[in-house]
């Protein structure tokens, strides 16, 4: 049986609508998803949302809507936004399904049972918007230290968890895994945090009821982020489905955006340890976008709908632009123009124009029919082309395994490169001149085609609709869905004969505005 991979998006909260930080974080999950199909894994993928809380509680009585009410309609919002943007998740988990609130009460009571929650009385400065208690000493001017909003004092009796006993489990284990935590900038946070020390966590509220009850004493509801990172076992099939549980988990990677690092490095490992559950391979933390050099907010009015820039530009367009523009881990800037520069150039002019240009080639010289010619054979040129495709297999292969999709997509351009300096050193038109040299074109047009096979491979994972076009255009019959990268290993791979279609162009060059 393939080896499994696990990957997981954090759950979004339902009291917004989707915007590319959303985005940007499930396109990520669901390129390195498609890589690793395409190499032959056993991948399971999961989104879902993240439905309970004070804010959801509040957002929906903002409205005179029942907190389920609100959850089922932006739930629809996500779940659309994943169609349009081609992400292919294997399970889509909300909190509020009953299999999850099994999961969550199933840990929470073994904890209980075990003495590691217990109940006591807590009093701190509470955010509500980021649904997280503060001591004072880390507010600034009274305010959250992560969003700058009010807070306010809560006192209620509460169930704790005995974090502090884990402190040097975690430790231990951060330190004996450098790859646990990365990029290694937020791992080093993240040590400097636990050898502070680690307080014991409120893991129950009073306050409000939208939630999932304590077991045995429902009065209190389980805090939002124990609730929530649950998530990331039920989907795999705790404790419903033991085997689907013990086929994917623990997770490969959850991959996160940096403000959230402290719950998944800090506080699940702990409840894993506690609840003798494994810890996931890694937790990688994304950056954040700005938009035209300024913070994202709606005050601003300046929040991205993916959709709509996907609409505008073409959902390959966007997503190519997401991974290629910023390393996976950075900081970066959103704007129209990059956006633009990046269509033009590597779209439209790199990719595009070779696919046109091979195949209006093949179409004009040889009925549009793949010709047959002996793949080992040729020249410098030909070996550098089957040999650039030999070097690029594992360069992607170790980005990946980094996520780092920009070093990918800058390595496959490369090689779209290589096959443009093919085709101009080779020279078909001039082939195609005299007849003697017919042998040499069918060489040049099918080894042309080849690379096209495996371009169109290498960026399905990144630009499923472009992968699947090339596929189509070159005659395949399988989708490129169904490709595997082993099928790249050995040149010559594409049968001859192939009836190919030029197609329209794949990227118009926009006009900037
Ligand atoms: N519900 C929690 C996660 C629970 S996971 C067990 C949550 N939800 S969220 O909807 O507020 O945010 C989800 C993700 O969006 C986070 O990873 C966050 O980093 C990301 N982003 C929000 N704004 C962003 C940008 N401007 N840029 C990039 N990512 C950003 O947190």
């Amino acid at each position: 049986m393939a080896e499994s991979f696990y990957v997981t998006t954090p759950i979004y909260y339902v009291n917004d609508v989707p915007h590319i930080g959303h985005a940007y974080t499930t396109v990520a999950c669901d390129a390195l998803a498609r890589y690793r199909r395409a190499a032959g894994y056993d991948v399971f993928f999961l989104t879902g949302t993240d439905e309970h809380g004070q804010k959801v509680e509040k957002a929906a009585a903002e409205r005179g809507e029942k907190p389920l009410d609100l959850a089922d309609r932006v739930v629809t919002r996500f779940q659309d936004l994943w169609r349009v943007l081609d992400c292919s998740y294997s399970r889509f988990v909300r909190t509020t399904e009953p299999a999850h609130r099994r999961a969550v009460q199933e840990i929470f009571g073994r904890l209980l049972a075990k003495g590691d929650i217990y109940l006591g009385e807590y009093e701190d400065w509470y955010c509500t918007p980021c649904e997280t208690f503060w001591p004072e000493t880390q507010l600034i001017e009274g305010n959250c230290p992560d969003c700058n909003r009010p807070t306010e004092k809560l006192k209620e009796p509460s169930y704790f968890f005995r974090m502090s006993a884990y402190q040097d489990a975690l430790l231990r284990h951060i330190e004996a895994n450098p790859e646990f935590i990365q990029p290694v900038s937020r791992r080093n946070e993240i040590l400097a945090f636990v050898r502070e020390g680690l307080r014991d966590l409120s893991v129950s509220r009073t306050s409000f009821s939208w939630g999932i009850p304590v077991p045995g004493d429902p009065k209190h509801v389980i805090y939002v982020w124990f609730d929530a990172l649950t998530n990331y076992v039920t989907g795999a099939g705790f404790p419903d489905d033991p085997a689907s549980f013990e086929r994917y988990w623990p997770a490969d990677v959850h991959v996160i955006g940096k403000d959230i690092l402290r719950f998944h490095s800090v506080y699940w490992p702990t409840f894993l340890l506690a609840a003798g559950i494994a810890l996931p391979k890694k937790v990688f933390a994304h950056g954040w976008w700005t938009v035209e050099g300024k913070k994202m907010s709606k005050s601003l009015g300046n929040v991205i709908d993916p959709g709509s820039m996907a609409s505008e530009y073409g959902v390959d367009a966007f997503r190519y632009f997401i991974l290629r523009e910023v390393p996976f881990g950075l900081d970066g800037d959103f704007s129209r123009d990059a956006l633009i520069h990046r269509i033009n150039s590597d779209l439209a002019n790199d990719l595009g124009n070779l696919v046109s240009r091979v195949l209006a080639m093949v179409g004009k010289y040889r009925q549009g029919v793949v010709p047959q010619a002996d793949p080992s054979g040729g020249d410098d040129l030909d070996a550098q082309l089957r040999q650039g495709l030999a070097d690029l297999l594992p360069a992607v292969d170790r980005a990946m395994d980094e996520l780092s999709f920009h070093r990918a997509l800058t390595a496959v351009w490369g090689y779209v490169g290589l096959l443009n300096r093919y085709v101009d050193s080779t020279g078909p038109w001039a082939l195609a001149k005299d007849p003697a040299l017919a042998s040499r074109l069918d060489q040049v047009l099918y080894n042309a085609c080849e690379a096209l096979r495996a371009i169109g491979l290498l960026v399905f994972p990144f630009l499923p609709n472009t992968g699947r076009e090339i596929w189509r255009r070159l005659g395949l019959a399988r989708p490129a869905d169904d490709g595997r990268l082993d099928e790249l290993r050995t040149w010559g791979g594409l049968p001859p004969g192939l009836q190919t279609d030029r197609g329209q162009s794949l990227f118009p060059r926009i006009e900037a505005a």
